[in-house]
């Protein structure tokens, strides 16, 4: 079996640096998917309450056998739920679906800035922290004026803050604020979700070339290489494979410069300002 490396977090819990995630799984197909990727030997799964697939996801878990302690599971608070009340039974809510007592790291997942109740919403994820049924709470999508209130405000910095991150978007500013104070780097869309023309661009395709692996296998070695935790998803059985197939070779510095350099301010997602 593959030994995954894990992240220390700053609350002294760690996490398997490469996890599976399932934006866009679709619930009907959740428990089969999910299901492969354990075969395949994924143990750190990334969802959210707005996937609906939490079900899917505590299905296969519990049909999988595997012990929980062997699992790091993640979900996240979605962006109508950030008033105490509802934050307190939303993660209720999900637990339910999950099947599980307890989730290993628990997100708001924007900060919502319009609505303005971000900081409300941490001080509940405080208190459920608190209350030992999330071992570990961070936030997505913050950037530093968002981090730099949860300092200022609230008691408990976050674990992680779980950002778009890939080679054509690597938000420095976030990403150096984040390790100034000791929060870990989640990437998501690691992969450019696709959207991004990454596995033709030259420094990955050489790479890939040179080490006899795939381009995604370069880009997800880079995320590793660099210190980000990541989850990359994929509906299909071989690729879930290829990409936790990554611990048998390493880049360069030169090939890992060339691949940071790649940095063009490519977002393929939404900006954390206009999501509410
Ligand atoms: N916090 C947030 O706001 C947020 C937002 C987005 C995502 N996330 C999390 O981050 C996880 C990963 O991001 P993502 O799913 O958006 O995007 P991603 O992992 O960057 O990309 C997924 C896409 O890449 C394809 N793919 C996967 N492996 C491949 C391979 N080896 N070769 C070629 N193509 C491959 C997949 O297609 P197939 O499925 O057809 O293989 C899918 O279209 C999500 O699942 C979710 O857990 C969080």
């Amino acid at each position: 079996m593959t030994s995954v490396p894990r992240i220390q977090l700053n609350d002294g819990h760690s996490i398997p640096q490469l996890g599976f995630g399932v934006f866009k799984v679709d619930p009907h197909e959740t428990v089969r998917i999910v299901s492969d990727a354990l075969e395949v030997g994924y143990r750190h799964i990334d969802t959210a309450r707005i996937y609906g697939n939490e079900a899917g996801v505590g299905t296969a878990l519990a049909e999988s056998g595997i012990p929980r302690e062997e699992l790091f599971i993640t979900t996240k608070l979605w962006n109508t739920d950030h008033g105490t009340q509802s934050a307190f039974d939303a993660f209720d809510a999900s637990l339910e679906r999950l099947g599980l007592d307890e989730v290993d790291l628990y997100l708001i997942h924007w900060p919502s800035p319009k609505g303005d109740r971000y900081v409300e919403a941490w001080k509940a994820l405080e208190q459920i922290r608190e209350s030992g049924r999330a071992r570990s709470i961070g936030v997505s999508n913050f950037l530093v004026p968002h981090l730099e209130r949860l300092l200022a405000e609230t008691d408990v910095v976050p674990a992680v803050d779980q950002i778009e991150l890939h080679p054509a978007h690597q938000q420095p500013a976030t990403a150096a604020f984040a390790e100034q104070h000791g929060i870990a780097i989640e990437a998501w869309g690691p992969l450019g979700q696709g959207k991004y023309p990454l596995f033709d661009v030259p420094e990955i395709a050489d790479a890939a070339e040179a080490h006899g692996k795939s381009p995604a296998q370069v880009v997800i070695r880079w995320h590793l290489q660099r210190g980000h935790i990541v989850f990359p998803k994929s509906n299909r059985r071989e690729r879930m494979a290829e990409n936790f197939d990554v611990f048998d070779f390493e880049l360069s510095d030169a090939e890992v410069q060339a691949i940071t350099a790649l940095e063009r301010e490519g977002r393929v997602g939404s900006h954390p300002a206009d999501v509410d």
